[in-house]
């Protein structure tokens, strides 16, 4: 699955220098499913790990999350939206088809002098954009990058189908990138991988709302500009690719899994994460994991989750850690970062 993809052996140091998150207030519970779906607590558990997940309000939309989780990412890093000049936003649940969300979140965030625009790799589009902002600071053509990862995808849900409705949540995340440029060496990325393989985009996708299939009063009741998914070939393929990503990082990064402190995969399911990380032999201790209260969040989920370990003990300064991930496209990524 690695043959179209990127690996490096980072050569110039890029670091993150802080991170934030934000997720709705609203608890959609598997019990509350239940009540709307024919499916159980005890199925969704037993098959995903899930137990609850966020819903964004009706006014609540991918860039308003994404802005709160970037105002965290910037005051953790000790600098004002005025300081950044680049803003990724890795979404597939944009505000609208155009403009860019990243375009929202710059206003919001009063970050005029920044270059914004969105990406779309699904699952793994935060690690798309930690990768190209790094190579845009390493380069030199920008200093202070802000990367999010956000989502809504109840609104591309459909919420009668209990194939995918119980497997989703919102939420956002974010981190600040800057050149290193002083003694401080925590957050450098050591490598980075990532890969495509178009081939396999039938097995997920949102087949309607876009060019090739306009939502239309006549097909507007056939859901299609929901999330759909052959869950068993997509398990299949998620494996595969995040345990060969997660050891390329680890290679091209110059250590073994045994230097790896903890390992913050894609959020989507316990069965997905149990499998890589028995693969790689890592310790269910040196794994983090809250896709419990969350679901999958798509490319806010790694995001999230690198800042709930950053803002409690999981991390200690010199941690090496493993992030890895995996989406539709199908797309995956990882990264290694010591803290
Ligand atoms: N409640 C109760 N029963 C259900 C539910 C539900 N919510 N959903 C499906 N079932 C039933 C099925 O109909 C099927 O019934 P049948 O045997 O009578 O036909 C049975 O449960 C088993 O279904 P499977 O699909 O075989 O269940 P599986 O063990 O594969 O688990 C799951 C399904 C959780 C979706 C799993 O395949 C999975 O996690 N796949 C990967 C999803 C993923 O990682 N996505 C990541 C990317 S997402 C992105 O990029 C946006």
């Amino acid at each position: 699955m690695t043959n179209n993809a990127a690996s490096n052996k980072v050569t110039r140091a890029v670091r993150i220098a802080g991170t934030g998150s934000y997720v709705p207030e609203k608890i959609l519970t598997n019990h509350d499913l239940e009540k709307m779906v024919d499916t159980s607590d005890d199925w969704i558990t037993s098959r995903t790990g899930i137990k609850e997940r966020r819903i964004a309000g009706a006014d609540e939309f991918t860039s308003h999350m994404a802005s709160h989780a970037g105002r965290r990412a910037l005051d953790q890093a000790g600098i004002r939206g005025e300081d950044i000049d680049l803003i990724i936003v890795a979404t597939i649940t944009p505000d609208t088809l155009t403009p860019a969300t990243a375009c929202y979140v710059q206003k919001s965030l009063d970050a005029y002098r920044a270059v914004a625009f969105d990406i779309s790799a699904a699952c793994s589009g935060f690690l798309y954009a930690l990768e190209f902002a790094r190579v845009a600071i390493a380069c030199g053509t920008f200093k202070n990058a802000l990367i999010i990862g956000a989502e809504k995808l109840s609104a591309f849900v459909n919420w009668t189908d209990r194939d995918t409705c119980v497997l989703f949540g919102d939420g956002a995340g974010a981190a600040v990138l800057t050149s290193q440029d002083d003694d401080n060496a925590a957050g450098t990325i050591l490598s980075t991988h990532l890969g495509t393989d178009g081939k396999q985009a039938a097995i997920l996708n949102i087949p309607g709302g876009g060019s090739a299939c306009p939502i239309t009063l006549q097909n507007a009741e056939q859901h299609l500009a929901a999330l759909a998914m052959q869950g068993r070939e997509v398990f299949k393929c998620a494996v595969n690719a995040m345990r060969q990503a997660a050891e390329i990082a680890i290679e091209e990064a110059g250590l073994t899994a045994d230097d790896i402190s903890l390992v913050i995969p894609h959020q989507a399911n316990l069965r997905i994460i149990d499998a890589i990380t028995d693969r790689l032999k890592i310790e269910k201790n040196r794994v983090f994991i809250n896709l419990d209260k969350y679901g999958n969040t798509s490319a806010a989920a790694v995001a999230i989750a690198l800042d709930e370990a950053n803002r409690s003990a999981a991390v200690k300064p010199g941690d090496r850690i493993l992030l890895v991930a995996f989406g539709a496209g199908l797309t995956w990524a990882s990264a290694v970062i010591e803290w």
